[in-house]
């Protein structure tokens, strides 16, 4: 079936954070959101369908998963990006985050310090920093064609120092990077020798924008020992809200040691609706998957072209993943980040995500999510190119 992205859905008043944050945010509730990494576009039918056959059913008590749930995955893995994985590998989780959190708290024992690439996902630093540990910052370089690199050399200085996770964003947010199989090659080979573990955020890794482009997986480097992969129908199929995720452990040690972790919490079981949109997501999403990522495509190719000609100093980087737009905002007249948060959210009125959450030099940087109606997005772009004018 053909789905219409560009009709607008009303999210006022289902408490989402998206709108219901808009005040406390950017102290101004008229504000267009597109900070949150959610989409404004609607799932696909068969999830709709799948939940309202599951709500027709009046009880709701204890469920398990069913036999088809992680076959879904490991399907949808194998179909969408040919990377095979193995049940046994799988452990249910209820989110990423949750899950990133408790793989710290079980494995950063021995340096007490985690090792990221900055700028990166928020949560990352607050995860770390909540079990105790010490983030050890690796920031990504830009290289001469313009594009963010990890820096090796400073990588390698990392993982010398003792560390004891490498936790690593493939796809990457904020800058949308995939990163290659050489890069995770040389990422696994440092791990070896100095006895990392590398944890690997693949939440994004469906929404890849360039069909020249290729996620790869760690789970496809399995010869090593020492890694771990969540993944999530979160992002690829707009489930934010279901609470239902994977996280895959090949090795028999560290993966009876997160199941472990998962029953001293009792977090071994979820919700059943997030089961059931999680199956229903993976069994049969594909066709509005590919629909959704031509729509986001266009969104990109859109902003990128609209900001470029009108407002050359808020400079977007390609995303070649995940349906955010990294906008370097330096060279705009601000002496200082408060002023850029000014433009953006009272004078343009739009709310996107201040750079600085992503890292500390990162203050005139800003974050969009064009997951949305194209109207709107053309709106907050015509708001924000009025204020340029402004200026
Ligand atoms: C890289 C990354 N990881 C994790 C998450 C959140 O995952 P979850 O909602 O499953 O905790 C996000 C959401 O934006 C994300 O961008």
């Amino acid at each position: 079936m053909q789905y219409n992205f560009d009709i607008q859905i009303d999210r006022n008043h289902t408490n989402t954070i998206k709108y219901n944050f808009r005040k406390k945010l950017f102290g101004n509730e008229k504000v267009i959101p597109l900070w949150v990494a959610d989409m404004d576009l609607p799932v696909c039918n068969e999830i709709t369908i799948a939940l309202k056959k599951r709500i027709e059913h009046p009880l709701f008590g204890y469920t398990l998963q069913s036999d088809n749930f992680y076959n879904s995955f490991i399907k949808w893995m194998n179909i969408r990006h040919n990377i095979h994985i193995k049940e046994e590998w799988l452990c249910f989780s209820p989110a990423v985050v949750p899950s990133l959190s408790m793989l710290i708290s079980i494995f950063a024992t021995k340096f007490n310090k985690v090792a990221i690439n900055t700028p990166v996902y928020h949560p990352f630093y607050q995860i770390i920093k909540d079990n105790g540990c010490a983030i050890v910052e690796s920031p990504l370089i830009i290289d001469s064609n313009g594009n963010y690199q990890i820096d090796f050399k400073n990588l390698e200085d990392c993982f010398k120092q003792g560390i004891d996770i490498f936790l690593l964003c493939n796809p990457h947010n904020p800058v949308g990077k995939i990163f290659s199989n050489e890069d995770l090659d040389k990422i696994l080979h440092l791990a070896e020798t100095h006895n990392v573990l590398v944890i690997s955020d693949e939440i994004h890794c469906d929404i890849i924008l360039d069909n020249s482009k290729k996620h790869v997986s760690l789970m496809q480097k399995n010869n090593f020992k020492n890694i771990i992969s969540c993944f999530s129908p979160g992002k690829t199929f707009n489930l934010a809200g279901m609470a239902a995720s994977v996280v895959s452990i090949p090795d028999i040690k560290f993966r009876s040691k997160f199941k472990r972790e998962l029953e001293r919490l009792h977090l071994f079981s979820g919700n059943l609706l997030g089961y059931t949109a999680f199956e229903a997501a993976y069994e049969s999403g594909m066709e509005w998957h590919q629909q959704s990522l031509q729509y986001l495509k266009g969104n990109r190719d859109f902003a990128i072209d609209y900001l470029t000609q009108y407002t050359p100093k808020i400079k977007p980087n390609k995303p070649d993943s995940t349906f955010l737009l990294w906008l370097d905002c330096t060279d705009m007249p601000f002496e200082n980040e408060n002023q850029l948060k000014h433009f953006f959210y009272q004078k343009a009125e739009v709310g996107l995500s201040h750079g600085k959450i992503f890292g500390k030099n990162y203050g005139m940087f800003m974050r969009l999510n064009f997951a949305t109606q194209r109207s709107l997005l053309v709106k907050a772009l015509e708001q924000i190119r009025q204020s340029y004018i402004e200026l």
